[in-house]
């Protein structure tokens, strides 16, 4: 008798706790879920979302983990904001009238070259499950490139990025700006990120000048403009490693052999100034103080060095002189833009002129649109000596989106318009660089398993050692070969 009243006891508690903590656990609103990009693209991830409530979570796991099972969870850094109080913001955007946790979740500590699931918990609610990929896959690797994806639902911007996800299966992405035409507008950036299509893969962006685009247009036809990125930062955590001005929109990374640097070409008032030049400044410092450690060097910045020639000559009467010295004097292999809605794509540049030797100079590809937004093309302005491509996207009804190969002896670029036809291509040969110096032992954090592939992150902590030192100076001192 007394065993029987002590389990129906127990039964009816559990049967209470069980139903009470079902009850009190509220429906959450999760979105914006993006993955982005981490200073070491083979061993770390951030997870980033919008959550309707205080407490959630990531549960990450192999990807042959299909229940879950060997999950770890991990808890993101989450704070309450909306753009209430924000010099200009759009007073009818909902991101002003609702109140939201901005969560990431920085996942560390991942096995290079290997694929994850992941899903977010908070409340009763969980997501369906997402993946990504950690760098580390040995040459050949590629990337996706975008560019100005610009209005909410155009009707080309989905369709294209499925179809570069069809042809290319990249495990990065990478967008030079304008992701949206208002930012403001947080209906612009659901149109982008709370899909079926912008998702499994890692994803980088610099912000283009839309992103300092506020709303509530004034009498005169105008959009106010954000002192800084405000929605894109809340948006995408990306590398806390850029200019002081700038954190969170110019950045670096590697990624395989790779060093990319992100730059935050500001508002569209503005090409010139003390946050160009202090970005100027942190890109010397950051590159002499990495020299050695890359094979490769990519920038992605909005605004364009060579393109905006073509419509816009007060941008590169204004940027030109200041990053295409730069450039020239770090040897950038490729830079990539936007910002123009008009495709151009230069010769090898040694600074602003053409240099016959393509291993010695800087690409500038300016892709102008992967939305449906492009300008005409003034036909007299192509002649310019310097172009090696220009389109008018306009004309064509053409959008844009590229394919990078890479290998240990070139970049290879290949263009697709939104109807899958190849509509340019070009190759970048690998440039000799200087080795790693002395006085930066003990800073490589990238080394190789073998030199003979390239800088590879396997290792449980970073590498510091002499071996790890030499290794990486072979590779960057051994000769390239000179693809066409
Ligand atoms: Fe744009």
């Amino acid at each position: 008798m007394m065993k029987s009243t002590l389990r129906t006891a127990l039964l009816c508690l559990l049967v209470t706790l069980a139903a009470g903590s079902s009850c009190s656990r509220p429906e959450a609103e999760i979105y914006h879920i993006v993955t982005t990009v981490c200073e070491d693209a083979a061993s770390a991830v951030t997870v980033n979302y919008h959550c309707s409530l205080p407490d959630s979570y990531v549960l990450v796991t192999q990807a042959d983990d299909t229940t879950f099972r060997h999950a770890e969870k991990i808890k993101p850094v989450s704070r309450i904001w909306s753009t209430v109080g924000i010099d200009n913001t759009a007073t009818e955007s909902t991101f002003y009238t609702k109140e939201r946790y901005v969560c990431y979740a920085t996942i560390s500590g991942l096995e290079a070259d290997t694929r994850y699931r992941y899903k977010i918990v908070a409340g009763k609610t969980r997501t369906d499950a997402r993946q990504f990929k950690t760098a580390g896959k040995k040459e050949p690797w590629n990337f996706v490139v975008f560019t100005d994806f610009q209005h909410r639902e155009n009707p080309v911007t989905l369709p294209l990025v499925e179809m570069m996800k069809e042809i290319a299966s990249p495990d990065l992405v990478i967008c030079s700006g304008d992701q949206i035409d208002v930012a403001g507008n947080e209906y612009e950036w659901s149109f982008l990120l709370d899909n079926d299509i912008f998702r499994d893969f890692v994803y980088a962006a610099s912000p283009g000048d839309h992103a300092y685009w506020a709303s509530d247009k004034t009498p005169d036809g105008h959009y106010p403009q954000y002192d800084k990125p405000y929605t894109f930062v809340n948006l995408f955590h990306l590398p806390d490693n850029g200019a002081p001005d700038s954190k969170g929109s110019s950045y670096y990374f590697y990624y395989n052999d790779i060093l990319f640097v992100a730059l935050d070409m500001n508002n569209s008032n503005l090409s010139s100034g003390s946050r160009f030049d202090a970005q100027a400044a942190w890109f010397s410092e950051t590159l002499d103080h990495l020299a050695g450690t890359y094979r490769y060097l990519v920038v992605f910045m909005h605004k364009s060095v060579f393109g905006s020639d073509l419509i816009d000559a007060a941008v590169a009467r204004n940027i030109r002189p200041q990053w295409a010295s730069l450039f020239r004097q770090y040897g950038v292999d490729l830079v990539l833009s936007g910002h123009d809605h008009i495709y151009s794509r230069t010769l090898a540049m040694d600074g602003d002129q053409v240099t016959e030797d393509p291993a010695a100079g800087t690409f500038y590809l300016d892709m102008g649109s992967s939305g449906d937004k492009r300008r005409p093309l003034d036909e007299s302005l192509t002649g310019n000596p310097r172009y090696a491509k220009v389109m008018d996207l306009k004309e064509l009804d053409q959008s844009c989106a590229c394919n990078i190969e890479v290998d240990e002896t070139c970049l290879k670029v290949t263009v697709y318009n939104q109807h899958r036809q190849v509509v340019d291509g070009f190759t970048i040969p690998r440039k000799e660089r200087p080795a790693a110096s002395e006085s930066r032992e003990g800073f490589l954090f990238v080394h190789m398993t073998d030199p003979q592939i390239g800088f590879r992150d396997v290792s449980p902590g970073y590498g510091q050692t002499d071996t790890l030192m030499q290794k990486a100076a072979a590779v960057a001192a051994s000769p390239c070969s000179r693809a066409g």
